[in-house]
């Protein structure tokens, strides 16, 4: 457990760290894995009821037949806390031995206080740090390209990674060209030290700010804060440039997953599962003729929950191993691409021995 602890004199550093005190490397296994999906299911048909929309446009165009809808009670960081609970049940880990809570979502319960640090008082992980990652769609895997570099210099042994969204709150229910996409959810997997090899053998993380405004919330910032007239525009909703944003993930997803790859020292034939972000099938496809592989080696779940963003990559693992498709051992290739424009590609040996 991370506990404050300062020491009485100086010693140059902090109590609570437990720095490796061996030059062996330190591995990550995920030994943990949940998700959480609110039980609310809203059908494409559900949606031709108030919008000018059809369940064929949305299918064709996307993939998308349903995505779960959060309750009136439910927040961001009760999701976080329902799938971090089951990894860390599956970990057998109680929450006071985590040494970091890492939460990525864009869709916090407050700008402040930090949702990770609601996350880490919701479990009962006293004083463990707890810090948010904001980086759209592509949160999950930078959060987890973080958690493994924690355990890699020995600073941490025990970290929950949480991807979360719950965007249905900041999308415009009138705006058929966005609200159509979007679902909510919670995925998390708890990472342990190890010195089998296995973990994070390769990764590409990225980023073109200078494309921003394809995914933005043009007000509420202090850029432009909140007021009366903000309201009446509703541009405090998420809007898309969803073509420019469709050629951004085309252009990056093969290339990133190459680079990873790369990076491992590996070549696809040795991944057993592609995890893609899962915002639209037809990008998912164009990735798969990139690739030259059929679709049947990537895990696709957007049919039934639509765009969960930072959610979609830890929902889309934890769901196939609980119907144990993906094996604990297996090697994944996940790559996502999002707001910022952000792109992020890991190559992961879950467990050691999948050589
Ligand atoms: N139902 C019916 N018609 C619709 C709908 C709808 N729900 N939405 C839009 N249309 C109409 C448009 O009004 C337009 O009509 P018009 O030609 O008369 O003007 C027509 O359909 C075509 O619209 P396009 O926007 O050109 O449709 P496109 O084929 O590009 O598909 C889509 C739109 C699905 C958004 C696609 O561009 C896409 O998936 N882009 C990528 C989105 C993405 O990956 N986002 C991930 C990041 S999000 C994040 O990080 C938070």
């Amino acid at each position: 457990m991370a506990v404050y602890d300062p020491p009485a004199q100086d010693s140059g550093t902090f109590a609570h760290i437990q720095w490796g005190t061996t030059m062996a490397p330190i591995y990550g296994k995920i030994t943990g894995w949940g998700a959480y999906a609110p039980g609310h299911i809203v059908t494409n048909h559900d949606l031709e009821r108030t919008l000018d929309t059809s369940d064929e446009w949305i299918v064709q165009r996307t993939g998308i037949r349903e995505r779960r809808i959060a309750g009136a009670q439910e927040t961001t960081s009760t999701m976080a806390v329902k799938a971090g609970s089951s990894a860390l049940a599956k970990a057998n880990l109680p929450a006071t031995d985590l040494d970091l809570i890492l939460v990525a979502t864009s869709s916090p319960d407050h700008f402040t206080p930090p949702v990770s640090s609601q996350v880490q008082a919701a479990l009962g992980a006293s004083n463990v740090p707890a810090l948010t990652i904001v980086t759209g769609c592509t949160g999950f895997v930078y959060a987890l390209v973080v958690a493994y570099q924690f355990i890699a210099t020995g600073a941490y042994s025990n970290i929950l990674v949480v991807g979360v969204e719950l965007l249905s709150r900041f999308l415009n229910w009138q705006d058929r060209s966005m609200c159509v996409l979007f679902g909510d959810a919670a995925g998390a997997v708890v990472v342990q030290a190890t010195d089998q090899p296995c973990g994070l053998k390769g990764f590409v993380l990225g980023s073109d700010g200078s494309q921003s405004q394809h995914i933005i919330m043009p007000a509420g910032g202090s850029a432009r804060p909140f007021s009366a007239d903000v309201l009446a525009e509703g541009s405090h909703y998420l809007q898309m440039n969803g073509r420019e944003v469709f050629k951004f993930a085309t252009r990056v997803v093969g290339p990133a997953s190459g680079q990873a790859l790369q990076h491992a020292g590996m070549g696809i034939e040795d991944v057993d599962w592609i995890i893609p972000h899962q915002a639209n099938l037809r990008i998912i496809q164009a990735a798969a003729r990139e690739m030259g592989l059929p679709l049947d080696r990537f895990v696709v779940n957007i049919d039934r929950y639509a765009n969960t963003s930072a959610a979609s990559i830890p929902l889309a693992l934890a769901e196939n191993l609980d119907y144990r498709r993906i094996k604990p051992a297996d090697t994944l290739l996940l790559v996502s691409f999002g707001a910022g424009m952000t792109w992020a590609a890991a190559v992961v040996q879950m467990q050691p021995g999948a050589e």
